[in-house]
């Protein structure tokens, strides 16, 4: 029997929810992008939108196993004509067992959302059938289905073999948690983790963990508005640190956009040129530069194509990748990156190194980075730069970065996937300092 009248009137975030993971695993659009489009999002009360993120971020977080428990009670799989139905299944199966919703609501809700479009009605009967005994055995059976599922197969064979078992173990437990907002503060670290009540991570990192974080918009936190600090992870911050901008000096920052970097280059008092791609996102740069009060010199020009007037003292190459390394804020890429996807990346990145030791004065410093946790966008890009390029290792100096020294060898820093699992976690991070000959 259908436990759920036609006429139920539909939970806007679950709709919201549904729409979201087909968009994503069926029709493989970033969430970025599904937020970027008519989504219906901001139309919602903000109890609604915290739900529709809370169900479709578990959707993805959970996916491994969200889809192994349903493979236990789905026999066949759907045909493409089924439309939302897998999503509505993936969504409440997220909700039972991870969200702790009255499941008999859950249910009943499924039911009427695949009763309510003409695609999915042929499969109310089924959705009933399947969530009751998700529902009723789904707990159990999870026991026997291990986390380390969420990552797919071909990142958990390649995370195993660069970087060992337990970086897979760690990588799973991050990506199941919820996520600290961290800051990277302009003036005053100290004063400012008192402020926001966080914590002072090490250079001018802040961890604001989730459990405390203040309700409501990110906007109307104190110093967001007179520009105090800007959100970025701790990784991300390091990649100027390392770079170290002298008051002056004159510095390139290919790839710039939206700013975070060029932003801690230009609050060091270096004149910054930023080169993007983008002009869309080059203006999300201008933005926030003049949030922050930071002036900088921002160029709409593709990296491959462009050349300074005057040769700079240095250069950051934040590269495009396929950011792997960002899963924990973004699980989407999970699903969403594959294989020839790095290889091409990696073809990419290596050409715009190449433009960039070229934009460089002899002695000139060049750091290149990518939130990318594949060896491919990260060392084997370095290495060979080292043989082609006319460039030389620059020893990091780990002075100011001891809160991370581990990472640092030589010339290098590497942060690998589900780093700092017992602190709230670390995106996996590639940095590499070289000198122009
Ligand atoms: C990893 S993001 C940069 C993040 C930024 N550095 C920050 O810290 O906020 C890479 C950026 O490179 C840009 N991009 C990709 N290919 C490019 C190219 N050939 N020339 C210039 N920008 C490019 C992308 O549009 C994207 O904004």
């Amino acid at each position: 029997m259908v436990c759920a009248p036609m006429h139920v009137k539909l939970s806007p975030a679950r709709v919201w929810a549904a729409n979201a993971i087909t968009a994503i695993l069926d029709h493989g659009q970033s969430m970025d992008d599904f937020l970027a489009g008519p989504n219906g999002f901001t139309a919602m009360s903000p109890r609604d939108r915290a739900l529709a993120r809370a169900i479709a971020g578990t959707v993805l977080r959970r996916l491994g196993q969200v889809d192994a428990i349903l493979a236990l009670y789905v026999a066949k799989p759907l045909p493409p004509k089924a439309g939302l139905m897998r999503a509505i299944l993936r969504c409440a199966t997220a909700e039972i067992l991870f969200l702790r919703s009255p499941a008999f609501a859950i249910v009943s809700e499924a039911v009427s959302m695949a009763a309510s479009k003409g695609k999915t009605r042929a499969f109310r009967h089924l959705a009933n059938a399947v969530l009751r005994k998700v529902a009723a055995e789904g707990a159990e059976r999870l026991n026997d289905i291990p986390a380390t599922l969420n990552i797919p197969d071909w990142l958990r064979q390649n995370w195993q073999k660069t970087y060992g078992e337990a970086t897979i173990e760690n990588a799973a437990k991050v990506l199941i948690e919820d996520q600290p907002t961290d800051l990277t503060v302009f003036r005053d670290p100290a004063i400012w983790a008192e402020k926001l009540s966080g914590t002072a991570i090490g250079g001018p990192s802040l961890r604001i963990a989730s459990a405390d974080r203040q309700a409501g918009d990110i906007t109307k936190w104190a110093g967001f508005e007179e520009g105090a600090w800007q959100v970025q992870d701790v990784a991300a911050a390091l990649p100027a640190l390392i770079l170290n901008a002298g008051a002056d000096e004159n510095i390139i920052d290919l790839c710039a956009a939206p700013g975070g970097k060029t932003a801690q280059l230009a609050a060091c008092g270096a004149k910054v040129t930023a080169v993007e791609r983008s002009s869309s996102r080059l203006e999300r740069l201008d933005q926030n530069m003049k949030r922050l009060d930071l002036k900088v010199q921002s160029v709409c020009a593709d990296a491959l194509q462009w050349k300074p007037e005057t040769l700079a003292d240095a250069v950051l190459v934040d590269a495009p990748c396929t950011a792997t390394g960002v899963f924990r804020r973004h699980p989407d890429v999970l699903v969403l990156k594959t294989p020839d996807q790095v290889r091409d990346m990696a073809n990419t990145q290596f050409a715009i190194l190449a433009a960039a030791a070229n934009m460089l004065r002899p002695g000139g410093r060049l750091i290149y980075c990518v939130c990318s946790a594949q060896t491919e966008e990260g060392e084997d890009v370095a290495r060979r730069a080292l043989k082609e390029l006319p460039l030389g290792p620059l020893i990091i100096e780990t002075g100011a970065l001891s809160y991370v020294q581990a990472f640092v060898k030589a010339h290098e820093l590497r942060i690998p996937p589900g780093a700092w699992a017992d602190k709230g976690g670390l995106d996996a991070f590639y940095i590499s300092a070289f000198t122009r000959q």
